[in-house]
């Protein structure tokens, strides 16, 4: 009986297909909507949205409803709020539980980026765990949408103390927690502390996702073994290689994971999502700008391709991209 209280308590507050569910992580100007289609195509269970502004939102800014927007086939999605004031993270959270309608919310404590940390949003709020409890209590109370958390380890080495911070996440009413298991002194160098992933999965009654260095689908065995965690997200490991997540599912079911794509399937997956992203983000210069690391990702040890992205890197519309990648794939 306890042991099924407990297995009950470890569900994700939202429906998950898999026993063991493999996340996108939320990645600013990558985890977007056509990539977040392609990733579940390829059998990641649940994306996360880049983080967005609390401020923004609550102010309104049509830009940002427009990054928010999802297709359906992308679900079960988390929206990723970050802000350092409660109330007006609440009131965003309000907001895109109304307009958006997304499967959860997510609360970014572990962002880095400096503009959002002087602010005391991201990993800026692990430096005062009362503003951080009182952000989730805030943000639960505005919506009935599950409430869940993607936290570092901890400011710098010397307040490094993931189990304290997540205890108290729990505590203030986060469903899931998420950890990148380093502290925002270390942006990305170093290794992720695994070992602190699996303190958290000792200690805490909701499912807790493992995230940090997962570079290749034998890693996802690797840290699911390592740490029991309840699901686990991929970050950089994905960019140009949503076969990651089919391959990775693989080994999960204990079957040889499937081979790696050759160079046409890379080119018509990529033609996918340049087509994807044309008909949702729409023909732009800027669309156009923003994807071509996507190509340098998708065409990387490739042979022979140094000239394909040598053109790839000079396209200003989504459509010389298309025509590019429809040649290379022919
Ligand atoms: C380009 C890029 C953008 C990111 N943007 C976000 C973000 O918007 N929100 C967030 O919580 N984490 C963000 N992260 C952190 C990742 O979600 C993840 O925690 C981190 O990269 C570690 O996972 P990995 O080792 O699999 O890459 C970003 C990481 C990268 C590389």
């Amino acid at each position: 009986m306890q042991r099924a209280i407990t297995l009950l308590r470890m569900q994700f507050p939202y429906r998950v297909a898999s026993d063991v569910p493999l996340f996108l992580a939320p990645m600013a100007g990558v985890s977007e909507s056509p990539f977040r289609l392609l990733c579940r195509r390829f059998g990641a269970d649940v994306v996360v949205s880049e983080f967005i502004s609390a401020v923004g939102v609550s102010r309104g800014i049509a830009a940002l409803f427009a990054d928010m927007r999802f297709d359906e086939a992308e679900r079960p999605i988390g929206i990723q709020l970050y802000g350092a004031d409660a109330t007006v993270m609440a009131r965003a959270a309000e907001m895109v539980t109304a307009v958006c309608k997304p499967d959860f919310i997510d609360i970014n404590f572990g962002c880095p980026v400096k503009k959002v940390v002087k602010n005391n949003g991201g990993s800026g709020c692990l430096k005062d765990l009362g503003q951080v409890q009182a952000i989730i209590r805030a943000v639960r109370g505005a919506t009935h949408l599950p409430v869940t958390v993607k936290m570092r380890s901890g400011w710098d080495d010397a307040q490094r103390d993931p189990l304290t911070i997540a205890l108290r996440c729990r505590e203030a009413g986060a469903q899931a927690i998420t950890l990148h298991a380093r502290t925002r002194t270390q942006m990305f160098s170093g290794t992720a502390d695994w070992d602190e992933i699996a303190a958290l999965v000792e200690r805490l009654d909701v499912p807790v996702v493992g995230n940090g260095d997962i570079r290749t689908p034998e890693d996802v065995v690797a840290m699911r073994r390592h740490t029991g965690c309840a699901g686990i997200m991929i970050a950089r490991g994905s960019f140009g290689n949503p076969w990651i997540f089919a391959q990775a599912r693989d080994l999960l079911a204990g079957r040889p994971r499937r081979r790696d794509p050759d160079p046409a399937e890379r080119f018509a997956v990529a033609l996918e999502h340049a087509r994807l992203a044309l008909r949702l983000q729409g023909d732009s210069r800027r669309t156009a700008l923003e994807f071509r690391k996507h190509f340098g990702w998708y065409t990387k040890g490739v042979p022979g391709a140094a000239g394909l992205r040598e053109r790839l890197f000079q396209i200003e519309s989504m459509q010389q991209a298309e025509a590019i990648f429809l040649e290379a794939a022919a």
